[in-house]
């Protein structure tokens, strides 16, 4: 490996050299970008080669693609590939195919360099010799344009699974430049958004896999789009240790809020696996597909799967464009079906552990980088509809009005008396609609979303049983219709001690300080689900910009993530196995 800074610093011809073995016999591209140097991430180096190949004439890129070789051909068989290329295409088992194998590659490698007059280029990290030639069989019906971008985009990915072996970087710098590069999926241009199985959050899904794959775990996708990737341990039958988070977002959503407990784990274990060493037990990294519930108020739906709990009548929510979850699952080519054997028997795992932001300004007031949590916040949430009768805003007197959206005001109002005064007691009303409003026309009917938390789960159903009977109260008076639907109920979770523990002994080994912080968590997360089945603990990261989450200037500093990346792997080496 070398490092991130000598690369920056080495005079261009050995810049060159050292990157020579990223783009296959091409040291052209890294050429073109000695310039841009210095590089702050191993990501913006990437990033910049591959806008250098984008920006390359059409013979250059055909070069490119012509100076890889044929998988499993003939360069293979004679032992003349490059060490890199030797290296890959063992690792997919190429090198052990079976004659028929063999026979059927060479057919088709054959049909495919006639048709398109270059190699057929795939990153086979995370292949298997079935499914190159089934990758193969399909990409071959396809057109020369199309297999030209195809290609391109799989040297890219060979790239970065390259250089992702080559460079050594501090471990925060490169978790923020994940989170940045991950950023830029999003359903809106003007703001973060990665709502479930949209495009973006397939893309989203695809990036994190082959981060999984280049730090070396076994990666599959579950039914329901969780992302898991497994670093298998020593002894044959190891018990697994599961950590991860979401990788959906809210709305105008901040970079770091689920992925951090995604990405620290992938740069942690590619960084232990790099050193050589070897766990007694499997770690699991689970990237949850969906948390927050934007899309289909399906909440916890990727935790509630591993958990098995996953419910099946939730299959028939909607969307705001009246797609069932069932049908957006399959049209991602996933299998309702299969959600049942999306879940871990309990009996395997050894515990549940979830790093995320802290998402508020404890730790950040009390300069402390790292915090254990102690319990995670019950929650309530519904939706409410509210019917009234609509009317011309010009003739109808107030009094006889039967207004939606003043009552909604109202119960608002409601809302936020009955939440207050009480400590670790809070309520929102986060969403608020009228359907198919207009300037002059008295609202007809209002919905709202209700959100109502407490460290307490007496405290918080006593607030919500409060809030009921003053939506009863401004209905009567004011002859509207109130409907609730709970879509989410779900008690307070305590941290499991022995885990608390753990945390707090990593994270005083890696600040030096016998002090640590323990909070409790007011936001919730896919750690409560997890409890329901194994021992539970959560890592909190210090925010920056005052603390703000579920918000664009949520942040952290890359030396508090490179403080986490230590306590985590500290947290697993020190993680003691039952024998
Ligand atoms: C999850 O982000 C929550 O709403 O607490
Ligand atoms: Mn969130
Ligand atoms: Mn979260």
């Amino acid at each position: 490996m070398i490092s991130l800074q000598e690369i920056n610093s080495l005079p261009p011809p050995q810049f060159v050299a050292a990157l020579s073995g990223i783009f296959e016999r091409s040291p052209w591209v890294p050429e073109r970008v000695t310039h841009a140097r210095p590089f702050n991430s191993g990501l913006s180096l990437h990033a910049a080669m591959c806008a250098a190949v984008d920006r390359a004439s059409i013979d250059e890129q055909l070069a490119l693609i012509r100076a890889h070789p044929e998988l499993a051909g003939r360069a293979a068989i004679r032992g003349e590939l490059t060490p890199e290329s030797t290296r890959e295409q063992q690792g997919a088992g190429l090198a052990a195919c079976t004659p028929e194998e063999f026979a059927r590659l060479h057919q088709l490698n054959g049909f495919y360099t006639q048709k398109f007059g270059f190699p057929f280029v795939l990153a086979v990290k995370g292949h298997n010799r079935a499914s190159v030639i089934a990758a193969l069989e399909e990409r071959v019906e396809n057109t020369v344009e199309h297999e030209r971008a195809v290609a391109l985009r799989e040297i890219a990915r060979i790239a970065g699974f390259r250089l992702a072996d080559l460079v050594d970087e501090p471990l925060g710098s490169r978790i923020i430049a994940m989170a940045e590069q991950l950023a830029r999926f999003s359903e809106r241009q003007d703001a973060l958004v990665c709502s479930y199985l949209t495009p973006a959050h397939r893309a989203t899904a695809a990036l994190i896999r082959d981060w999984m794959l280049g730090a070396g775990l076994q990666v599959d996708v579950d039914a329901v789009g969780n992302v898991i990737g497994r670093w298998v341990g020593t002894a044959a039958s190891s018990p697994t240790l599961l950590t991860g988070s979401h990788y959906d977002t809210v709305v105008d959503a901040g970079k770091f809020d689920g992925r951090l407990g995604i990405l620290l784990p992938i740069s942690v274990v590619a960084q232990l696996r790099g050193a050589g060493v070897r766990l007694p037990y499997t770690v699991t990294i689970a990237a949850f597909s969906e948390e927050e519930g934007v899309r289909f108020k399906s909440t916890f739906l990727g935790s509630r799967a591993l958990a098995g709990r996953f419910d099946p009548a939730m299959l028939d929510s909607v969307d705001s464009d009246g797609t069932t979850l069932r049908e957006a699952i399959r049209a991602a080519g996933l299998d309702p079906a299969e959600i049942p054997s999306a879940a871990f028997a309990a009996g395997d795992l050894l515990g549940f552990v979830e790093v995320h932001i802290e998402q508020g300004p404890v730790l950040l007031n009390e300069s402390a980088p790292l915090g254990v949590v102690t319990s995670i916040a019950g929650s309530i949430r519904c939706l409410v509809s509210i019917t009234g009768l609509a009317g011309h805003a010009g003739t109808v007197p107030m009094h006889l009005r039967r207004d939606a959206a003043a009552a909604a005001a109202e119960l608002v109002l409601a809302i936020e008396k009955c939440c207050s005064g009480t400590p670790g007691l809070v309520g929102t009303v986060g969403q608020m609609q009228v359907p198919s409003g207009a300037m002059n026309v008295i609202p007809g009917r209002c919905e709202l979303s209700v959100d109502i938390r407490a460290d307490s789960d007496q405290v918080r159903d006593g607030a919500f049983a409060a809030v009921l009977a003053d939506s009863e109260r401004i209905a009567a008076r004011r002859n509207v219709d109130i409907q609730w639907r709970k879509v989410l109920d779900v008690g307070c979770v305590p941290c499991a001690p022995k885990m608390q523990q753990l945390w707090a002994d990593s994270i005083s080994r890696v600040t030096g300080n016998a002090e640590v912080r323990r909070l409790p968590s007011g936001a919730g997360h896919d750690a409560m689900v997890m409890a329901g089945v194994t021992e539970m603990g959560m890592l909190f990261v210090r925010c920056g910009n005052g603390g703000i989450s579920h918000h664009p200037s949520e942040t952290l500093s890359a030396d508090d993530a490179d403080l986490a990346a230590y306590a985590f792997k500290d947290f697993l080496l020190n993680f003691p196995v039952p024998s």
